[in-house]
């Protein structure tokens, strides 16, 4: 029988959907892996940029043998006035497979409870970006010869509140035993201190050392209250030099792309021997292939 399963959230996983999908990233793309998949179809429906996500799971649809199929909002009929939610009625209407979906609000969920097509969150607006932390998680765990981040120590720096990718990843570092600590300036900071995860404002008040360590850009598209920081100040107060890398200790460097060098982060950390920025759209390949499969079987 064939399953419809819909990862719209990291708590859509349990602990052993993790375990299998990691496992699947790390196999081989097997011929029988290919052949299940043959005939099926992926369909990326994107309503804001990417460059890595959509990309990454057409790969991971390429490598797995299935059709793909890519819905384009500037040369759709969006242009002619037709909004989003029709737009995306008729696009299930044509009954991909799986279909990967970014918006710049929050899925609802009980929209799709009728449908027959796998669903699959590619980033909604600040809420989650379950595929991201999946491969974040699994670049860490391959490169510390791990199932779980068990006592690691993971530091995010930047803008908190508005990263999706700040959202999905506490969940599953968390949930996988790391310990997370955010860096940000006020502004950024998550209302409501995000799950009690320890908070600061500074470079000087952190004085432990970190296993890993991920910038966020700042989400200027997403911020609607005015509340922001210059890209200077940004910049002067939270860009991960290589001298504040030293004092965070022997940690490796994450980032989830696109990265603007010189703000967030320099150009020598993201190419720091211990920068894993490239590893990470390498291995998000293998895992969106898994968590395709995840959904499908
Ligand atoms: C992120 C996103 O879109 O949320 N990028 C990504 O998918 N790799 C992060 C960002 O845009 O800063």
């Amino acid at each position: 029988m064939v399953t419809h399963r819909a990862i719209l959230s990291i708590d859509d996983l349990t602990d052993s959907d993790v375990s299998r999908i990691f496992f699947a990233a790390r196999g081989s793309l097997s011929e029988s892996r290919k052949a299940r998949l043959r005939g099926r179809v992926l369909m990326t429906v994107f309503f804001e940029s990417s460059t890595r996500t959509r990309l990454s799971f057409e790969m991971a649809a390429h490598r797995l043998s299935m059709g793909i199929s890519t819905f384009q909002v500037a040369s759709s009929s969006m242009s002619k006035g037709e909004a989003e939610a029709e737009t995306l009625e008729n696009l299930f209407a044509m009954s991909p497979d799986v279909v990967v979906i970014r918006q710049a609000s929050t899925i609802d969920r009980s929209r799709y409870a009728q449908t027959n097509c796998a669903l699959i969150n590619g980033g909604d607006g600040v809420n989650e970006h379950p595929s991201q932390a999946l491969l974040d998680c699994f670049t860490l765990t391959q490169y510390f010869r791990t199932d779980s981040l068990a006592g690691k120590n993971i530091l995010l720096i930047g803008d908190v509140a508005h990263s999706r990718v700040a959202h999905s990843n506490l969940k599953l570092m968390t949930r996988l035993g790391a310990r997370v600590t955010f860096l940000a300036p006020d502004v950024f900071q998550e209302p409501g201190a995000l799950l009690q995860q320890r908070t600061v404002s500074s470079f000087d008040e952190l004085d432990d050392q970190f296993d890993a360590v991920m910038c966020l850009r700042v989400q200027k598209e997403r911020i609607q209250d005015g509340k922001s920081i210059s890209d200077l100040e940004f910049a002067e107060r939270y860009s991960l030099t290589e001298e504040r890398l030293e004092r965070l200790g022997h940690c490796v460097i994450l980032h989830p792309g696109p990265m603007n060098i010189g703000i967030e982060i320099t150009k020598a950390t993201a190419y720091h021997p211990r920068s894993l920025i490239l590893e990470q759209v390498k291995n998000g390949v293998l895992v969106r292939a898994a968590m395709i499969e995840h959904c499908l079987f």
